[in-house]
């Protein structure tokens, strides 16, 4: 959920962990702190709020040291030093439970990221060995276990903690009798190293350290990486060493700045014709076979029936998605929600196949769903925008959108290019299976190559009407989306992206179904959102339309270019162009983020960092 950070090499480390909060920052925290070796002893800083808190902490601190000296002697040997952004999970908000934490002597400090689901009990053992806590987080307890188990080596302790410990977490710990030697752990949430020339990075995304280098090492469930200044050793899960395989990742420097965008989710949403055509590129592109890990003809042909699990945002892809591969592909399609599916005992048969989408990866929820499948026998598939991540790792194989970082918490390219990803994959079933006549399926690849150019048209477009609307709208108390069909997903998304950003009770429905409750929340000017893009049902969405008005309600829709009937059932018409209604999805859901982004902007909100939300969810 937060972000944790750790450094060794010549730099300043302070500096080098500060900037690396900064990039961690949009995952959302309540505390920030760091801890870092300086003039032969361990200083650390803890802030409650934002991480400009944090400066002014560090400034004060600094404040009672010779700092110049500091620097001198720091810039001219080796320094290291861990951080965190905290979000609280165990306890409240205080001082005492941000991070780092240490044990009793001060001499152990850890960043930890995730959650140690046992650690009550641990802290009973470690109570009845007269070893007390002082703050009320699971993290401490890590650091008192690995206390207990320190005997002059450090990773040796670690290795004995972690094996004392349930739960999914990742940390970073360091001593004081070892300064210079970081130790860190993955147990099913994010921890990558970033190899630099002569200093090594250990991060829960490489965002953090981008900046600085792009070689990366990715830790994999139950690893274990020691990191000194003379290099690193990874060790497995059997804590046997491995050869750490290094890659480059190719998001540059400016992937992870605004571009000039007053927001990095403005910035995500004028990406999304490249983040589709390089979705796209990817889908198409000849991969090296130790890359393959798509899915081949035999196992398109065998597929009998398919699960997709996802939450949130990549639930509504999934939606859009599910729609695609029955039209076209003509194969039954469940959607469910991650959360519910893994507990609701689902029934899987030969010739399942059960896909996880999930743009980071890491969600637990999604990655719990996955499992059972697998256990159950299905064959699984990660459809994620996050290589290397967890989801990669547990199945049988994977499909990677192309969307680049995104850093808003808001998901918006992530979200077209898992609706294009479903698409294209929903057209490699039809060709397959030969459900669906080669003209029609070349016309659809023609249609679906021709999204980068639409978005792009329709980002441009749209921007100015959707923020004047926006303004308009502005504290209206409450909004409500229609849609039918492919229109459905599409108003889903729109509403969620208005209730995430700008926190304005807002409803969603399959217009359908209006007249069976909802249709009791509209009065005088309650302003209605309807996606009516799909034309087989228009006559049907119009008429729930004409309801909406016989209530006073005031209509803005979302229509294809030359539906000319709509005119008369809304105030405000916003038109993308028109094309098959499946990938329409892509091209509705923009006037729709736009308009979103806009109204959270007018009521002055921050939108990258929405209250309570994190960008990835690693906790259940
Ligand atoms: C959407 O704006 C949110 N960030 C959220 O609903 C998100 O889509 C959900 O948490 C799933 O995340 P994932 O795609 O990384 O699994």
């Amino acid at each position: 959920m937060c972000g944790i950070i750790g450094y060794v090499g010549y730099r300043r480390s302070q500096d080098v962990l500060f900037d690396g909060l900064r990039r961690l920052e949009y995952r959302g925290y309540d505390s920030a702190g760091l801890a870092w070796r300086e003039n032969g002893r361990t200083e650390c800083v803890r802030a409650i709020g934002n991480l400009d808190s944090l400066a002014c902490a560090l400034d004060a601190h600094s404040g009672t040291d010779d700092t110049s000296e500091s620097a001198a002697v720091a810039t001219a040997t080796v320094s290291a030093g861990i951080a965190h952004t905290r979000w609280a999970t165990h306890g409240g908000v205080t001082e005492r439970n941000a991070h780092p934490h240490t044990d009793c002597s001060g001499r152990i400090r850890i960043v930890l990221n995730g959650i140690i689901e046992n650690y009550l009990e641990v802290r009973e053992s470690l109570a009845a060995g007269m070893i007390h806590c002082t703050s009320e987080t699971d993290a401490e307890v890590v650091a008192q276990l690995i206390s207990y188990y320190y005997d002059g080596d450090i990773s040796a302790a670690v290795r004995s903690a972690v094996a004392v410990l349930s739960g999914h977490f990742a940390f970073v710990a360091m001593c004081d009798d070892d300064p210079h030697t970081l130790v860190g752990v993955r147990q099913e949430c994010p921890l990558v190293v970033g190899m630099g020339d002569h200093e090594l990075f250990v991060a829960s995304s490489i965002s953090a350290f981008v900046e600085h280098t792009r070689r990366v090492v990715v830790l994999h469930d139950g690893e274990m990486v020691v990191m000194r200044p003379s290099g690193l050793t990874v060790f497995d899960a059997n804590a046997l060493p491995r050869v750490p395989q290094e890659t480059v990742v190719d998001w540059d420097e400016d992937r992870c700045e605004k571009d000039g965008f007053e927001t990095f989710m403005l910035k995500e949403i004028h990406e999304q014709p490249s983040a589709i055509a390089e979705t796209l590129r990817q889908a198409r592109a000849p991969l090296a076979p130790r890359e393959n890990h798509r899915l081949g003809l035999a196992q398109l042909c065998n597929v009998r029936r398919m699960i997709i699990v996802a939450c949130g945002t990549s639930y509504h892809a999934a939606l859009a998605g599910r729609m695609a591969i029955e039209r076209w592909a003509r194969v039954p399609v469940e959607v469910d929600v991650a959360s519910e599916f893994r507990y609701r005992e689902p029934i899987i048969e030969p010739g399942t196949l059960v896909l996880g989408v999930t743009q980071s990866g890491e969600t637990a929820d999604t990655l719990a769903a996955m499992r059972l499948a697998r256990a159950q026998g299905a064959t699984v598939v990660a459809l994620t925008n996050a290589p290397g991540s967890q989801a990669t790792r547990d199945a049988d194989a994977v499909l990677f959108t192309r969307a680049g970082l995104e850093i808003g918490v808001a998901a918006t390219k992530t979200f077209v290019a898992q609706v294009v990803l479903l698409c294209a994959l929903a057209l490699d079933l039809a060709r397959a299976r030969d459900a669906l006549p080669a003209d029609r399926l070349a016309e659809l690849q023609r249609e679906l190559d021709l999204l980068p150019d639409r978005v792009a048209h329709v980002t441009q477009s749209a921007d100015s009407p959707m923020r004047q609307l926006a303004e308009q709208l502005v504290w209206s108390p409450f909004f409500l989306y229609l849609g039918r069909l492919s229109g459905l997903p599409v108003a889903l998304e729109g509403a969620l992206k208005l209730k995430e950003i700008s926190y304005v009770p807002t409803d969603a429905y399959a217009a359908g179904e209006m007249k069976h409750g909802p249709i009791a929340l509209l009065g005088r000017e309650t302003p209605v959102v309807c996606v009516a893009t799909e034309q087989a049902v228009l006559p049907k969405l119009l008429s729930n339309l004409s309801e909406v008005r016989a209530r006073g309600a005031r209509v803005l829709a979302i229509a294809s270019e030359g539906c000319k009937q709509i005119g008369e059932h809304a105030e405000h018409v916003v038109y993308v162009p028109a094309t098959d209604s499946l990938l329409q999805v892509v091209l509705a859901i923009i006037p729709l983020q736009l308009f979103a982004y806009h109204l959270a902007r007018a009521r002055g909100l921050n939108v990258d960092q929405p209250r309570n939300l994190a960008k990835t969810v690693t906790v259940e």
